[in-house]
């Protein structure tokens, strides 16, 4: 959820520190801190509440000089986001400066030991026990910074991602992790090309080291990496077992992580959906022999074959596109599936047996409580299949196979490319499967292939014909309250929906199927209710057309999405969006771009902070 961002080199280390955490903002925004040794050797903290730029502000008369830095943007946990709060944190000898990620589980009865042998808290974070913890393993160990890192790691439970500074040596950079993500930026000069011109960068994404280096090293859980200005980094496991790291190249290009014209990242992604979703399939499907080309299922053919239920575990949005891909894969393939909630489904005492597959969906790759699931199932001996965006992430590399969903960075807090990506890698990974157990008859299974293929473009219809929602927005900003409805496909497409808008405007919202409106939440309509209705052709439409009446007679207001041409629900509707025909199956792909676009324009106008909004952070690496 926070942000970590370290340098060391021969560059100034400040502008690359505060274009990192600008770049990382998305992750955490509460409060915002830099450690530096400057060019005179003093450690020094500069902090700030709120966001990069008001830390950038009380660092203008500052010294900011030096070559070697770490920083932080903070999501806060432990503590009130405020000044005091906020990371870097010292050392009781302000000899230490240590940035962190994660969630120190045990830091209550490491401070109390602490404070009784004489130390001092100046905050109320489990960040400060770190730090307290290693410089006292210094001590009493009479041992360098490193071997204390080792010792005080030893003692911790939980999560954790940190960068650390030592005044003493202003040659090291040291960094380590357990269940938060890290990665080292191994600088051009590093090679032999460049000699004198090392360099290394931190950061908890690859967005503060892509416009630096694509060379990367993604560091392991339970690794401590020391970093050194001469080029050298040694890694070692917390036995001071050394590790040999991999080198990596990043897929990644730096006009990914610009808004390239747009206000909004969330508008950007909103209009990269088309071409994301052709990433997506990109290679997947052969169109001549209508073949699905899943190499992580296809490697794994036996497991398929033989699977007798299929478990997803999700948050959020990505739990939705999990409710989508149930009905798809169950319709395709005939296995049972389950949709769990990855923060229920660790805590309980799931019945799961060798034959089930655990699919984590999961945009970041990070999500603690989606990582903390598939950990669950691998115990029970489960296989786990991951459906993820960002590469390299702690899910990708603790799953048994997977399949990117490729739609490139998403910056923009509220999901929105991912989840049309998840839903289309759901359908690749359904179609995949039906065709290893032979569950579906050629001449539908090549409808299905073909009518895919046909997505994106119907996706640029959907966005050129959405147009007109910025006009008719603004008629909802003062409204307090939303209902999404929707029927089989579509109702966790309402789901998704009423989660937009919520999470950008802060309006109320709250998305329902259809039918169920009579058995309670119909009390709530009146004259003030907008209720937003996907009422596609196709599936369940007539149902949907009774549940629209029944809305109507009790006057609440209709924003529909329809099919291209529909009159009936057009005429009892206030406002109407058009979305292509298409398959049942695949209408979500479409209809959530309207919904997407509503949440949006009424955020806009209601002035909100679309791409950060409050309290809300992309990835949420604690539980
Ligand atoms: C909503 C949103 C969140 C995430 C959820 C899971 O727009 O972005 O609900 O979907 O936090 O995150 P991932 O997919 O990274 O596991």
């Amino acid at each position: 959820m926070c942000g970590i961002v370290g340098y060391i080199g021969t560059k100034d280390s400040y502008p690359i520190l505060i274009k990192g955490l600008h770049r990382l903002e998305y992750r955490g925004y509460d409060s915002a801190g830099i450690s530096l040794i400057t060019s005179n050797g003093d450690l020094v903290v500069y902090k700030a509440k709120g966001k990069v730029s008001s830390l950038e502000h009380d660092t203008a008369d500052k010294d900011i000089s030096g070559t070697i830095g770490i920083a932080h943007t903070r999501w806060a946990t432990h503590g009130e986001p405020n000044a005091t709060n906020a990371h870097p944190h010292y050392s009781e000898s302000h000899n230490l400066t240590l940035v962190h990620n994660g969630i120190i589980e045990n830091y209550k009865p490491l401070r109390t030991e602490l404070e009784k042998n004489g130390l001092t808290f100046h905050s109320e974070t489990d960040t400060e026990v770190l730090v307290q913890l290693i410089e006292y393993m210094q001590i009493t160990h009479q041992c360098d910074t490193v071997t204390a890192v080792h010792l005080a790691l030893k003692n911790v439970v939980g999560a954790y991602a940190i960068a650390i500074l030592d005044k003493r040596n202003p040659n090291q950079l040291i960094a380590a992790r357990k269940g938060s993500p890290l990665i080292i930026g191994v600088g051009k000069g590093n090679s032999t090309a460049g000699e004198g011109n090392a360099e290394f960068l931190l950061g908890s994404d690859a967005t503060p080291i892509i416009e630096y280096t694509d060379q990367v090293i993604y560091l392991k859980d339970e690794e401590i990496a020391v970093l050194n200005r001469n080029g050298k980094c040694a890694i070692t496991n917390l036995d001071s077992i050394q590790q040999t790291p991999q080198l990596q190249t990043l897929q990644m290009s730096l006009d990914e992580l610009e808004k390239g014209g747009f206000q909004h990242f969330m508008l950007k992604e909103i209009y990269e959906q088309p071409n994301a979703i052709r990433t997506c399939m990109k290679g997947r499907i052969d169109p001549q022999n209508h073949d699905i080309l899943l190499s992580g299922v296809i490697d794994h053919r036996d497991r398929f074959l033989n699977a007798k239920r299929i478990i997803i575990c999700a948050c959020g949005t990505s739990w939705h596109s999990a409710l989508i891909g149930k009905y798809f894969i169950e319709e395709a393939t005939k296995i049972p599936v389950e949709v769990e909630y990855a923060s229920e489904f660790r805590y309980r005492n799931p019945v799961i047996s060798k034959q089930d597959i655990v699919i984590a969906i999961s945009q970041s790759g990070e999500t603690a409580d989606t990582l903390a699931a598939i950990q669950l199932a691998r115990e029970k001996g489960c296989f786990v299949y991951g459906i993820c965006n960002v590469i390299g992430s702690s899910i990708p590399r603790n799953t048994d196979s997977g399949t990117y969903i490729h739609v490139g960075p998403e910056i923009g807090v509220a999901s929105t490319k991912a989840f049309t990506g998840q839903l289309t890698t759901l359908i690749l990974f359904g179609l995949a499967i039906a065709k290893v157990r032979q569950t579906l008859d050629e001449q539908l299974f090549h409808q299905l292939v073909d009518d895919l293929m046909l997505i994106p473009e119907k996706m640029q219809w959907t966005l050129e014909h959405s147009k007109g929602i910025e006009q008719f927005a603004r008629t909802f900003t003062y409204c307090k309250n939303f209902i999404y409805l929707g029927r089989g496909y579509n109702y966790p497409v309402a789901l998704e929906g009423a989660l937009k808008l919520k999470e950008i405007s802060y309006i109320h919202a709250e998305g329902y199927p259809a039918a169920e409106m009579k058995h309670g939440p119909i009390a709530l309509i009146d004259e003030e209710m907008p209720v937003v209705v996907i009422a596609p052709k196709r599936g369940l439409y007539d149902k949907v057309v009774s549940n629209i009446q029944e809305i109507k007679s009790r006057k609440g207001r209709i924003i529909s999405i329809v099919t291209e041409g529909d009159t009936i629900v057009k005429n009892m509707s206030d406002y109407c969006i058009e979305i292509p025909d298409t398959r049942d199956s695949y209408a979500p792909l479409l209809a959530v771009i309207p919904l997407q676009m509503l949440a949006y324009y009424i955020a806009i106008t209601k002035g909100r902070d679309v791409d950060q909004p409050r309290n809300l952070a992309k990835s949420v690496t604690v539980e």
